[in-house]
């Protein structure tokens, strides 16, 4: 079952009974209901039927020179690809959402997936010949807000401060770049907390380069004289912005230092002129410090997390196998889980993420079991469902890769593959929302939630 999905108000596809023939190989008595009324359902049209989906859950990627390989705003621009979209929606691949329905936690802040009965009706309208329709049916164009704003400008305002990486030119084709701009930072004159932040590819071919990216504020000074990082903002195909919950926020301490971006960058066939990245922040009102300090994404490393060992030595997956990595973390202090973000490359094909709680019990908080290194999702826990875990519970966090030639992105299954930085190399971790409490926060979230655990998790 899906949860709370809203798209500009009004969920597509609610309450429509499947399309009787998918529904007929498993569901008789919808085969019977048809059987005694209308002898079949109309074929799904593209006008009536198909193009409310795809304005909903598709446009926003697949329109002129956004991310998405091809347009899908019209019939003509559909047609031609309905074998393959039939096969990427029933897959569930498409809308890139891939983490699996029945086990761990299933409610999200930020679910992009179809339901059920739109994947039923995109499946009839493909098998029953895809027909137009009448396009008096169509719904009125979607007004898209321009790609090159801040998506949380309409929610936020502007953002109340912009860092910029400096240019860097993505050669037409090669292998992985990385490009590690450190930019002179003037320093803030007061504490302040960060209440959302937004990582911003240029449009349209800052987009389609940038895979992945960090920007890390370096004070000289910070805390009591010590250095501090902080992390402003985690970028990944798939996941570019973050607003914290209420009452919590990343804090920046006052004082000079420097931005660390770190971008990696893939080539995509052309080449890509002074390609700049924007970080924006917005802040909580100046004097005004929320309740929790959060660290936002936390790395949590699944390849060679003893801490004496050199990293990774446990990744060395042979040609035409698999592997399954472990790797424990240890909660000095009770802490909320916001989110979780697997990272891996070309060969990794899952990740789990459980609990073990100081008395025993074991549960399973998320399974992605399509992961594709194309994408880098944050499955962001709705509110109420976020994890709530007392100190001394242990993360297990279970990494799996596929190097046969089952893997559809694997480039090549007669390689060894080993640690290292590049897409063809493997690593494997996962970025963690997370917000650590103190004892006294803890008890009074365990009393207003009840549980440490929303009863959706897990058995
Ligand atoms: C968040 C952006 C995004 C959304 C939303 C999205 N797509 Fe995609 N789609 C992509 C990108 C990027 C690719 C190419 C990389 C990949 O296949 O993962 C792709 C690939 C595809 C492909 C395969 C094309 C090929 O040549 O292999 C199909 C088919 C497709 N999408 C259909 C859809 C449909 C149908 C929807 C909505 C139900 C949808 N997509 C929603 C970004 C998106």
């Amino acid at each position: 079952m899906r949860n709370g999905k809203r798209r500009g108000g009004q969920p597509v596809g609610r309450g429509r009974i499947p399309w009787p023939c998918i529904a007929a190989a498993g569901a008789f008595p919808l085969a019977v209901l048809a059987a005694g009324t209308e002898a079949q359902q109309p074929t799904p049209t593209f006008s009536r039927d198909v193009a409310p989906i795809l304005q909903a859950s598709c446009q926003e990627c697949h329109r002129p020179e956004d991310i998405g390989p091809m347009s899908l705003l019209t019939y003509e621009e559909a047609r031609p690809w309905t074998a393959l979209i039939r096969d990427r929606v029933e897959r569930r691949v498409m809308p890139p959402w891939h983490i699996n329905r029945t086990m761990g936690i299933q409610e999200f802040a930020n679910d992009i997936s179809l339901t059920d009965a739109e994947i039923a009706t995109i499946i009839a309208w493909v098998d029953g010949g895809a027909p137009e329709g009448d396009p008096a049916d169509l719904p009125p164009p979607v007004e898209r807000p321009d790609p090159d704003k801040w998506a949380l400008e309409d929610e936020m305002g502007p953002p109340d401060l912009v860092v910029r990486s400096t240019p860097y030119t993505v050669v037409a084709n090669g292998q992985d770049q990385w490009w590690t701009p450190a930019i002179p930072f003037g320093g803030l004159e007061a504490e302040t907390w960060i209440r959302a932040a937004e990582f911003k590819p240029a449009f349209p071919l800052g987009k389609k380069v940038v895979h992945h990216g960090h920007a890390t504020l370096s004070l000289e000074e910070g805390d009591g004289g010590r250095g501090t990082n902080v992390a402003l903002a985690r970028y990944g195909v798939g996941k570019s912005w973050e607003i914290f919950p209420e009452s919590t926020g990343v804090r920046i301490p006052a004082g000079p230092g420097e931005v660390h971006f770190n971008l990696h960058y893939f080539p995509i066939g052309e080449e890509v002129d002074d390609d700049v990245v924007e970080v924006g922040l917005w802040f909580y009102p100046e004097g005004e410090a929320p309740e929790l300090a959060s660290v936002g994404e936390q790395r949590f490393l699944i390849d060679g997390t003893s801490a004496t060992g050199p990293r990774a030595r446990d990744l060395i997956i042979p040609p035409h196998g698999t592997l399954t990595l472990e790797g424990t973390h240890v909660l000095d202090r009770p802490a909320v889980i916001h989110s979780f973000r697997p990272h891996m490359h070309m060969r990794g094909t899952g990740m789990t993420l459980e609990v073990l709680f100081p008395d025993g019990r074991r549960e399973l908080l998320s399974h992605v079991d399509k992961y594709d290194h194309n994408w880098q999702i944050s499955y962001q826990y709705a509110e109420h469902v976020k994890p709530v875990l007392p100190a001394g519970t242990v993360l297990l966090l279970h990494s799996l890769f596929d190097n046969t030639a089952n893997n559809p992105i694997n480039p090549d299954p007669d390689q060894w593959v080993g640690f290292g930085a590049r897409g063809v190399d493997e690593m494997s971790h996962a970025w963690i929302g997370i917000t650590y409490l103190d004892q006294d926060e803890y008890d009074r979230l365990i009393a207003t939630r009840g549980l440490a655990l929303p009863e959706t998790a897990g058995g």
